[in-house]
């Protein structure tokens, strides 16, 4: 086979993921730890402006902004815009998620999650320029197929394992983890965007925020909490994608609260026995005995049985057959995303809460 053929038989090493790989692969995530911590120190400039954009389609819509497909006019490049009105961001006292989502933006450096390109402010708004993915929301194919076979689950579930192995590695909590947030790549690999509820966290914190069905009991029941959320929503993701529905589920955000920190789910019948495995581990109230949180960090899942058929170092490079390639007919195809109608573009003489993002 040749040495970059993709492998179509996934052939992890038959001894696991060993102490010894993983110590190695450790210190690859150390480096990566010094270099975001490097552009976290360092005041990153403005470096383009919405002139040098052509704003051509609205890719998605959040509770702060839209999200465009857009293109850089000097080289013709397509990226995925994001427009945040500062007026909403103050009014729903998001300013220090913004700057924390910038920020965190800037420093990324890693195979499953998007990176800052261009960002830049004007009177009225903010905006992130990230590398378009083009296969759209994974919660687009979710629901299109009802759900993922086990292969596919496991597929993207074990780079959701790299991705927050990383991100913890940088002592990041990501807080959001969902189908909408996961884009699938024109390869069929994956990225995470969305780090508006991204945070720096050594320790913990307290900040009640994320999706209903997606929130860890710690975060529910206001202890105070740290990256353990992040394992528990992993958790609540590979459930959601083999079953098609998440495992604690009301029509009333309340109720739903109340199945989380009570604890207790049923898996459908068709989930194997290693998946059951699997989950028991992740959605466990006790936080001393969640997958992820215990000694051993993301090991334990390198080595659960669930994932036996995964090659981790393969998975990084991409070099793991993906079970779906989006077939992306152009550099700018949208047609994996939803339509959505344009917004109406504010303007203002004067420059709005210059103040609170002086430092932006
Ligand atoms: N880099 C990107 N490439 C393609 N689409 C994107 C990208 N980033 C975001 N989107 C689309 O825009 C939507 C909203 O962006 P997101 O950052 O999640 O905003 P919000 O914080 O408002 O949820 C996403 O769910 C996705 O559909
Ligand atoms: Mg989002």
């Amino acid at each position: 086979m040749a040495d970059d053929a993709k492998r179509h038989i996934y052939s992890p090493h038959p001894e696991g993921y060993s102490q010894a790989r993983q110590e190695q692969y450790k210190q690859y995530l150390r480096k990566l730890q010094h270099n975001f911590i490097d552009s976290w120190n360092e005041k990153i400039e403005c470096n383009a402006s919405l002139g040098d954009f052509e704003k051509i389609k609205v890719l998605g819509t959040g509770a702060f902004g839209v999200v465009y497909l857009s293109k850089y006019t000097k080289t013709g490049k397509y990226y995925a815009m994001k427009v945040m009105e500062k007026e909403k961001i103050v009014k729903m006292k998001q300013i220090e998620h913004s700057y924390y989502e910038k920020k965190i933006l800037c420093g990324l450096n890693f195979p499953f999650v998007v990176y800052m390109k261009y960002f830049f402010k004007d009177n009225v708004y903010l905006y992130y320029v990230l590398p378009f993915v083009a296969g759209g929301e994974m919660f687009s194919h979710l629901r299109k197929l009802g759900k993922f076979d086990e292969t596919t689950s496991k597929f993207y579930g074990a780079q959701v394992v790299l991705a927050l192995e990383y991100l913890h590695s940088c002592e990041l909590v990501y807080r959001d983890l969902k189908p909408e947030n996961i884009l699938i790549e024109r390869t069929g690999y994956i990225k995470i965007t969305d780090f508006g509820f991204c945070k720096l966290v050594r320790g913990r914190t307290w900040t009640l925020c994320g999706t209903p069905e997606y929130l860890a009991p710690e975060v529910i029941l206001s202890k105070g909490y740290g990256l353990s959320v992040d394992w528990w929503s992993l958790g609540i993701l590979l459930f959601e994608m083999s079953a098609g529905y998440p495992p604690f589920y009301a029509s009333d955000p309340m109720r739903i609260y109340e199945k989380i920190v009570a604890g207790k789910y049923r898996c459908p019948s068709h989930f194997t026995p290693d998946l059951k495995d699997i989950l028991s581990h992740i959605l466990q109230v006790d936080i001393t005995k969640r997958y992820g949180n215990l000694k051993d960090g993301a090991l334990d899942y390198k080595n659960h049985k669930w994932f036996k058929d995964i090659d981790w170092d393969s998975l990084l490079n991409n070099r793991l057959q993906a079970p779906f390639v989006p077939k992306i007919r152009s550099p700018g195809d949208t047609s994996y995303f939803e339509n959505y109608d344009d917004e109406k573009v504010k303007e203002s003489p004067v420059c709005l809460y210059e103040e609170e993002f002086a430092d932006f």
